[in-house]
């Protein structure tokens, strides 16, 4: 039973730092010519309306891009930004950019895309957003199924992102799972795993699972803009990244703070960067 629409969370602060993430990953990918392929496990409704009923009712873009809009944001958010911009050529934040949509536009001619996506009423949307593009792949098929028939791609570049709802307590152990059946098939891809900060305790779970020796380099980011609760509520969210680009570590570092303060809605707004697996 599929109940998650992302509708009702689109442009919030998770969705700024994961599509943050995605767009300098993609623009580490395209420092070579060389074709690459973009998959997209839990693709969504590839772009949203934040003035949908959906969203009326959370407002959450509010604390999310609205912060970011007509503010002078530094240089390692120029790409998505961009995309944002030309999706609301008016200058008012009307659109959102799913992963899907932001990564078609950061993608070049030459790339692929590969996007799975269950939802009944999601499915066609995202479909009828992509016809004719010939670069993209549409499945509606389980993504972590559709990962072990699409890895290794043979671009032998590219990134996986792993964008799951965890409306229920197996997708924590659903996502390692898919994440180390995927790293068996293409041991040097790189795979952008999402988290929300709801229950401290299953992040730790997350951490361990991916600090497990034998595994390739693993950098762990994470932003929390609400106080740690551990009883309702995302208050914070990560990007769990194996093989990240190389300079993806730097890059957050200058980021973080000025996300937390940009994003935070709360004094003590924070944020973590940590090597789960070091480098080298
Ligand atoms: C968090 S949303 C994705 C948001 C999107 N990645 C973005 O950033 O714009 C998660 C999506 O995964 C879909 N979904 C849930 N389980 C799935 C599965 N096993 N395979 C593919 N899609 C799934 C849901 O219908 C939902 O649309």
């Amino acid at each position: 039973m599929l109940s998650y629409r992302h509708s009702f969370h689109a442009g919030n602060h998770a969705d700024v730092l994961k599509h943050t993430v995605q767009s300098l990953i993609l623009g580490s990918l395209k420092a070579k010519d060389k074709a690459f392929v973009y998959v997209d496990t839990h693709a969504g409704a590839g772009a949203y309306d934040l003035a949908s009923k959906e969203m009326e009712k959370t407002g959450e873009y509010l604390d999310g891009i609205q912060r970011l809009w007509q503010q002078d944001c530094p240089a390692a958010l120029d790409a998505y930004i961009a995309v944002v911009k030309k999706l609301n050529p008016s200058g008012e934040l009307r659109h959102y950019p799913g992963s899907p949509l932001l990564a078609a536009e950061l993608c070049r001619s030459q790339d692929r895309l590969q996007l799975s996506e269950l939802h009944p009423a999601d499915f066609p949307r995202l479909e009828s957003l992509f016809r004719g593009d010939r670069r993209i792949q549409i499945h509606k098929v389980d993504g972590y199924a559709n990962l072990k028939a699409l890895l290794p791609p043979i671009e032998r570049r590219g990134v996986i992102l792993i964008d799951p709802p965890y409306e229920l307590h197996h997708e924590y152990s659903d996502v390692v799972n898919g994440v180390m059946d995927g790293l068996k098939r293409w041991g040097t891809g790189t795979f952008a795993i999402w988290y929300p900060v709801v229950q401290r305790t299953d992040v730790s779970f997350l951490e361990r699972k991916f600090s497990a020796a034998g595994l390739p380099s693993t950098l762990q980011i994470e932003l929390n803009v609400l106080p740690e609760n551990n009883r309702f509520g995302m208050t914070g969210s990560g990007m769990i990244v194996v093989n990240p680009p190389w300079k993806l570590a730097s890059t957050m570092d200058d980021l973080l703070p000025w996300l937390a303060t940009a994003l935070g809605q709360y004094a003590d707004a924070n944020y973590r960067l940590n090597w789960l697996v070091s480098e080298g």
